[in-house]
């Protein structure tokens, strides 16, 4: 029995979905335990292609129990689309499970992250789809939760109790006109109905799973440097997906958690606000861009790219105790005639080897580079180790050496065929 966390070791979309697909064919159970649909995955099984936001790509396994986390804000709209879209497809969402205990997006909550976003004097670039909002009416503590869908006296209190909150801010400050407890109500109960069967206590699932020896995977959404505890504040998500934020995201004790895979592009991309120190803003990271498709599963919006960056990974093996790394997307390098790494920072003069915590510094830090000659062969086609042209095996060795973890698997395309174990 293993239960094993995987972890963004970077701005997220690190192939996250690619890697959960795959390792879920050996996996029994497949956890969602922060986020919501903010998060996008991509999965390409045989000629179709999957998009998924919320729901666990564990779910294009036949017989993998799919669960969606107390510790995951859900849309109940966008779960219900989800849901509809994979059954046309032909995939079975019967053991899709949602705790009862996962707090619920409003439509006043997508309202507000638009709102506020708009509010700020420095833009932290939200997908707008109202997961911080959300989150601060669970710290509020005046959150619905999805036990409550199923209750119409408990849902028509509660709202009660939100709206007297978000109306005033709303009107008097925004200027929106604000919501309606009825119209609200009779939209929820319906969600509700419809998810019922699959809304129970999923923690009590877990323990069973583990009981009778299942394999489960703990799958994090987003990545470690937009971590509210540990990314680069304020331009993060508002929860916590590095490894720490499994055990209380699932239902788990930590020391039930094995291991720790971090996931890692072969270099760095990210979306939205916020320093970046290997960004290429040049015809590099432009062709990066197109060999990668870097836009974004949830918003399309370009992605910025950048070299590998070691001191940032290393800070990701650190806060999340990885025991491995899965590194991905090595394949778009291979036409590259060298590749860079950052090993580490020039701060006015003086090496850092750590990544720092004041955004000023990291704004000013320029990246010192081992530059390494690129393979200039395709990849796509390797099945081990072996079958990879020398240069990108003593590529996947410095990257090892300079985070101080192993590389257990690596991914040279988005099919689950062109993945190696090492
Ligand atoms: P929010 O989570 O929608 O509030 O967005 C906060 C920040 O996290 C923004 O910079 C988003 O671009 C970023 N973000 C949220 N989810 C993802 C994701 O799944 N991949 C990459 N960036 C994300």
């Amino acid at each position: 029995m293993t239960v094993t966390a995987l972890v963004g070791t970077q701005w997220g979309d690190e192939g996250k979905g690619k890697i959960t697909d795959v390792l879920a064919a050996q996996a029994d159970v497949v956890v969602r335990y922060q986020g919501g649909n903010n998060a996008g995955h991509t999965v390409v099984v045989g000629e179709r292609t999957y998009k998924l936001h919320l729901i666990p790509s564990g779910i294009l396994s036949p017989g993998t129990t799919c669960i969606i986390g107390n510790g995951v804000v859900v849309d109940p709209q966008v779960l219900c689309g989800e849901m509809e879209s994979l059954r046309s497809a032909g995939i079975s969402t019967a053991n899709l499970y949602i705790s009862e205990r996962a707090h619920v997006i409003m439509p006043y909550h997508r309202v507000l992250d638009e709102l506020e976003e708009a509010h700020r004097a420095v833009k932290i670039g939200t997908t707008a789809r109202g997961i911080g909002p959300a989150y601060v009416d669970k710290y509020l503590r005046i959150g619905i939760r999805m036990l409550d869908l199923t209750n119409p006296q408990r849902l028509a209190r509660l709202l009660e109790q939100a709206l007297a909150f978000k109306n005033p801010l709303l009107q008097k400050v925004y200027g929106h006109p604000g919501f309606s407890k009825e119209e609200l109500l009779g939209e929820y109960l319906e969600y509700g109905r419809i998810l019922a069967p699959q809304i129970t206590d999923t923690s009590l699932l877990l323990q069973k799973a583990r009981q009778q020896g299942r394999k489960i995977l703990l799958e994090g959404a987003q990545g470690t440097l937009l971590d509210i505890d540990h990314g680069t504040y304020p331009f993060v998500t508002s929860s916590n997906p590095t490894a720490g934020g499994a055990a209380p995201g699932a239902g788990l004790g930590p020391n039930q958690i094995d291991e720790v895979i971090g996931v890692v592009k072969a270099y760095t991309t990210r979306v939205g606000e916020g320093p970046f120190p290997t960004e290429l803003t040049d015809a590099t990271g432009d062709l990066i861009r197109e060999r990668g498709r870097e836009y974004g599963t949830t918003t399309g919006r370009p992605r910025r790219c950048g070299w590998f960056d070691a001191v940032m990974v290393r800070y990701a093996a650190r806060v999340n105790g990885l025991t491995g790394l899965a590194l991905t997307l090595l394949d778009v390098l291979d036409v590259l005639e060298e590749v860079k790494v950052c090993v580490a920072y020039d701060y006015r003069g003086q090496r850092l080897e750590h990544f720092p915590t004041d955004l000023d510094v990291l704004t000013d830090c320029r990246p010192i580079y081992a530059t390494l000659p690129g393979w200039q062969r395709a990849t796509g086609a390797a099945r081990s180790r072996e079958e990879l042209p020398s240069k990108a095996q003593e590529y996947l060795d410095f990257i090892a050496e300079q985070v101080g973890c192993p590389i257990q698997i690596v991914s040279v395309g988005p099919r689950r065929d062109q993945t190696i174990f090492l």
